[in-house]
């Protein structure tokens, strides 16, 4: 069976996204940690759509769980035609005192396990000339991030490696598309290694979207076979006015004003 494999869907954009994929009849494999997430949210939206939805427990910050998501695929008889990889997490704080532990196993699963699942599926689409991979990256991705100092470093990985993999699969006929939220309203600021008052002067009175909004836009753009998107236009704009500003300004106005923000 032809499915679509989606990470990080036991919340904010993930779940959305599952809800909105059903709704068009997408067969899923829903990728997380939270079993009983996975597994309500795969009831719910088989009841409500008539599709067929599976899931995978898996935490993707461990080395060797992306491949033990494609034998679990591959065991299951699934193929899969759509991968998105959406799970992911951040971390805001002065790096010199942030866990090193967490900045790395956020590094895993935000980058080493995206790419292995692109490179594990890929080959299956390049050998029937279709399909397609959605990475989520970051408005973060765009210019360096003071106090989210790794997360936005991963990011801007995962933003150059899925632009050059769009143009490597053209050839193959396979689409890639690059997609950057902003700000949305989902579980993202509440984890531990971002829940924190360096965490909050980033937050306080940005742009936010829903993650229905998001979910809505990724589908919108992926059906128009765009290769890149970002989400919002204020977040579209921005991206387009700050590409004009050189990284070490961005930079250095970002740490004065956050570290304003923490009175320092
Ligand atoms: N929200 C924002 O403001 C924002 C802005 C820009 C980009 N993004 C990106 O959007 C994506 C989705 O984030 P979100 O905002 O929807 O946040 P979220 O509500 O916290 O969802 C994150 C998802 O990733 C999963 N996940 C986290 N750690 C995992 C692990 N070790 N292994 C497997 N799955 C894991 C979580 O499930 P479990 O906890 O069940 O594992 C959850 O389903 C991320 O890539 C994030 O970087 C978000």
């Amino acid at each position: 069976m032809q499915v679509t494999l989606l990470t990080g869907a036991s919340s904010g954009i993930g779940k959305a996204l599952a809800h909105q994929l059903a709704a068009k009849k997408h067969n899923l494999v829903l990728v997380a940690r939270n079993e009983q997430a996975l597994k309500q949210l795969c009831e719910e939206i088989t009841a409500k759509n008539g599709i067929t939805a599976h899931y995978i427990v898996a935490d993707l910050s461990k080395p060797d769980a992306a491949n033990f998501v494609y034998v679990e695929s591959k065991k299951k008889n699934l193929f899969v035609n759509l991968l998105i990889n959406n799970a992911g997490i951040g971390s805001s704080g002065e790096f010199v005192h942030n866990n090193l532990q967490s900045e790395l196993d956020m590094l895993e699963l935000n980058n080493v396990s995206l790419v292995a699942l692109c490179r594990l599926f890929l080959p299956n689409m390049v050998a029937n000339k279709s399909g397609g991979i959605i990475n989520v990256g970051s408005l973060a991705s765009f210019f360096p991030s003071p106090y989210m100092a790794a997360y936005a470093a991963s990011k801007a990985f995962v933003r150059s490696f899925t632009e050059a993999l769009t143009e490597e699969c053209k050839p193959y006929h396979v689409q890639v598309m690059l997609f950057s939220p902003g700000f949305t309203t989902t579980n993202f600021m509440n984890t531990p290694a971002n829940n924190n008052s360096w965490g909050k002067t980033l937050t306080e009175n940005a742009y936010t979207q829903t993650a229905e909004q998001v979910a809505i836009e990724m589908i919108q753009a992926w059906e128009k076979k765009k290769s890149f998107h970002v989400s919002g236009r204020i977040n579209a704009l921005t991206v387009k006015l700050i590409s004009l500003i050189p990284n070490a300004t961005i930079a250095r106005t970002f740490a004065n004003t956050k570290r304003k923000k923490m009175n320092l």
